[in-house]
């Protein structure tokens, strides 16, 4: 399949009140629903297949974001394999009133791109050129090592407690 570039997918939201806990600030899960969605679009567009999140690394909320703060959600594919993608996920704050700016997550989602009947489908492979692109290639590439390790950790475990179970 040809190589291609991706492109950013920018999306934005405005914080309401049933988006925040009980502190007036915005609930880490709901942040992390609006990035998968935007990761989902880049990736499903750089497949141009459907494309559902396999899995996610850890995330560090750097900044409380506030009722009534815009956030600007930016996704970009860094990596690919041969169905599989790691989303790159910037997400900054924005106050209305001072228009102070914060830098509040970024995280990496796995892809993996979907034929009509459900199993894993080949993607086009990405070219990476910028010295940008290739720094997040590379982060990338330990991102998906680390998610298949621990992917296989917990298998591992779930069936040997299986095993014992059936004893
Ligand atoms: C993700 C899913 C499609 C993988 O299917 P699978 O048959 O186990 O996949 P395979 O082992 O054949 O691997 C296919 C690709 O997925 C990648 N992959 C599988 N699990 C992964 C994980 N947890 N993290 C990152 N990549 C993963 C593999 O590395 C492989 O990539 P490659 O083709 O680029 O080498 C499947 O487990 C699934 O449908 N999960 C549910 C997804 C979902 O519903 N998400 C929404 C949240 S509930």
């Amino acid at each position: 399949m040809k190589a291609k570039r991706s492109e950013w997918i920018e999306s934005w939201e405005i914080v309401f009140p049933n988006d925040a806990n009980p502190h007036g600030t915005m609930f880490g899960g709901r942040l992390m629903a609006v990035m998968d969605k935007t990761a989902a679009i880049a990736a499903s567009k750089f497949a141009e297949k459907l494309a559902v999140t396999a899995s996610t690394e850890a995330m560090d909320f750097m900044h409380p974001v506030k009722v009534g703060d815009r956030i600007q959600t930016l996704a970009k594919v860094v990596w690919v394999g041969r169905t599989s993608m790691v989303v790159k996920v910037d997400v900054y704050a924005e106050n209305p009133l001072t228009h102070k700016r914060v830098h509040c997550t970024t995280a990496h989602f796995n892809f993996v791109a979907l034929d009509q009947e459900g199993r894993p489908a080949t993607i086009p492979e990405l070219l990476v050129e910028t010295e940008e692109e290739r720094r997040d290639f590379e982060i990338a590439e330990i991102v998906k090592r680390k998610a298949l390790e621990r992917k296989r950790k917990i298998l591992e475990t779930e069936k040997s407690r299986q095993e014992t179970t059936d004893e």
